[in-house]
């Protein structure tokens, strides 16, 4: 492993937040789990130890208040719906100030059994999120790993991560990160706003999984 981390999934009682915690716990990377409900975050943390189940390198998984554990991390993973972004900012205040928060949040809608973007007007949510906390380092990625894979230990990941951020030294902690998750490659997908379209490919990668009854996710051959 390369640097070790206290990562904070805000959100973390959440699908995708659980699956990001267990992958990066078992990379070595000791976990806070976040909730707007301590004891929700606590019953969180308990459940990805038990899939975890004392693996050898495993970091420690704990629980907390979403801002007691932003307060606790030195890198954060927002992980709650877009619907609750600016909330969740509000909540978190200061905490995330100066820190790397990575932005994994998909805006879309169901309709007819079908996903759509719903984009807002700065592009994405990750610009919108670097615009209402401009003090936290935004990286955006992560958004084409299923929840259900990355909750499966043994599930091969075999899948790229795309991290797209203005901040260079950011992007490289966090593709590093990424790089720590057994089968899966970390690629530049360039500045913060390429996250419009890692946005969008959720969803595309969504209505596709359905057609095909999968858990799909994005590999970028020739690179
Ligand atoms: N699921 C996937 O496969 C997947 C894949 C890629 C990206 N994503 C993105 O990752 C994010 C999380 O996905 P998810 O499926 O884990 O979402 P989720 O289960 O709907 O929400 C995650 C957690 O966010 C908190 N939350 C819910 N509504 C909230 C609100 N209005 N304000 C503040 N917090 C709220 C809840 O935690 P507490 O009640 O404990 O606070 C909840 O457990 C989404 O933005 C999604 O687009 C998901």
């Amino acid at each position: 492993m390369s640097e070790k981390h206290t990562i904070g999934l805000i959100g973390g009682t959440g699908p995708e937040g659980k699956g990001l915690a267990v992958r990066f716990a078992l990379a070595g990377h000791d976990i806070v789990i976040g909730s707007r409900d301590a004891e929700r975050a606590a019953s969180a943390a308990t459940a990805i130890e038990s899939i975890i189940d004392g693996r050898t390198g495993a970091g420690a998984i704990t629980g907390r208040a979403n801002s007691a554990a932003a307060r606790a991390a030195d890198t954060i993973v927002l992980a709650v719906p877009y619907a609750g972004q600016t909330a969740t900012l509000e909540e978190l205040g200061t905490e995330i100030d100066g820190k790397i928060v990575v932005n994994v949040i998909s805006p879309l809608k169901f309709e007819h059994g079908r996903a759509t973007a719903t984009p807002p007007p700065a592009g994405s949510a990750a610009e919108e999120a670097a615009a209402l906390a401009p003090a936290a380092r935004w990286v955006a990625g992560f958004h084409t790993l299923p929840a259900g894979e990355l909750a499966d230990p043994e599930s091969d990941m075999n899948t790229d991560v795309l991290v797209c951020s203005d901040d260079a030294d950011a992007k490289k902690t966090v593709m590093e990160l990424a790089s720590g998750i057994a089968g899966a490659r970390p690629v530049d997908a360039g500045g913060l706003e390429s996250a419009r379209y890692l946005e969008a490919a959720t969803v595309l990668l969504i209505n596709i999984n359905k057609i095909y009854r999968a858990h799909g996710s994005l590999k970028i051959v020739g690179i």
